[in-house]
């Protein structure tokens, strides 16, 4: 059963390759170029970007912008492929690559906006360097990011909330906001956090740019 999801998950991918980048190394630098978007567009990127509820919902309300989810999971990114596919939207893509090479998929200043929502919270301290919000991954957010590009950050889980305020406060530019969420009736949420706000979870983010 698992191995007929994973070969269905393999071929979903395959058979997209239009959506579903297979080497974003080659679009370093040209992301909007490359997919006929003007160089003043807004570029975004999602990083665990799970089903893509939010990213493709995102990418329908913003059509002059392009949107870009990495998704280390076939399994995973195979339902945001399809959700994508299925509503024929063309400014989003979707990378089924580890974050760790983020680097390698945009060059320096080359984002406006990461989106880091809902990540694993890995509590164990030896897979801090696992976590979205550690360190070396903000250092390589810092990187991609524009100037005055931005960071936003959600969780229900209370202690990574308060790992990553530790860490990325200091970083941030005194603009920053953070705190427990307050919803509009027009948030666009992800799938993680509809699951989590219908069972009464607080939720809490973190926003701003890089100094
Ligand atoms: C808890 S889920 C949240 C998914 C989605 N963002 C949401 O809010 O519904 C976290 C996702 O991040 C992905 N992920 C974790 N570490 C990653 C990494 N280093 N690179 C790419 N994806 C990663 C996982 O596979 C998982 O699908």
């Amino acid at each position: 059963m698992r191995l007929r999801h994973v070969k269905n998950a393999f071929e979903i991918i395959e058979n997209n390759r239009d959506i579903a980048i297979e080497n974003p190394e080659e679009y370093k630098g040209r992301w909007r170029e490359s997919f006929n978007k003007p160089q003043d567009s807004s570029l975004s990127v999602e990083v665990g970007c799970g089903k893509g509820k939010f990213l493709s919902t995102m990418s329908e309300e913003n059509k002059n912008d392009l949107f870009i989810g990495l998704e280390m999971m076939s399994s995973v990114i195979c339902r945001a492929i399809t959700k994508v596919k299925e509503k024929e939207i063309t400014n989003c893509l979707l990378l089924n690559k580890d974050c760790e090479h983020i680097l390698d998929y945009f060059k320096e200043g080359e984002v406006d906006r990461i989106y880091i929502n809902f990540p694993d919270p890995w509590p164990k301290l030896r897979h801090e360097k696992r976590r979205l919000t550690s360190p070396r991954f903000l250092e390589k957010y810092k990187t991609i990011l524009k100037e005055d590009g931005i960071l936003r950050f959600k969780t229900d889980n209370l202690d990574l909330y308060n790992y990553s305020l530790e860490i990325i406060l200091p970083l941030l530019k005194d603009d920053k906001r953070f705190g427990e969420v307050e919803y509009a009736s027009d948030t666009i949420m992800t799938e993680f956090e509809s699951k989590f706000k219908e069972m009464g979870n607080p939720i809490y983010f973190i926003e701003g740019s890089f100094k």
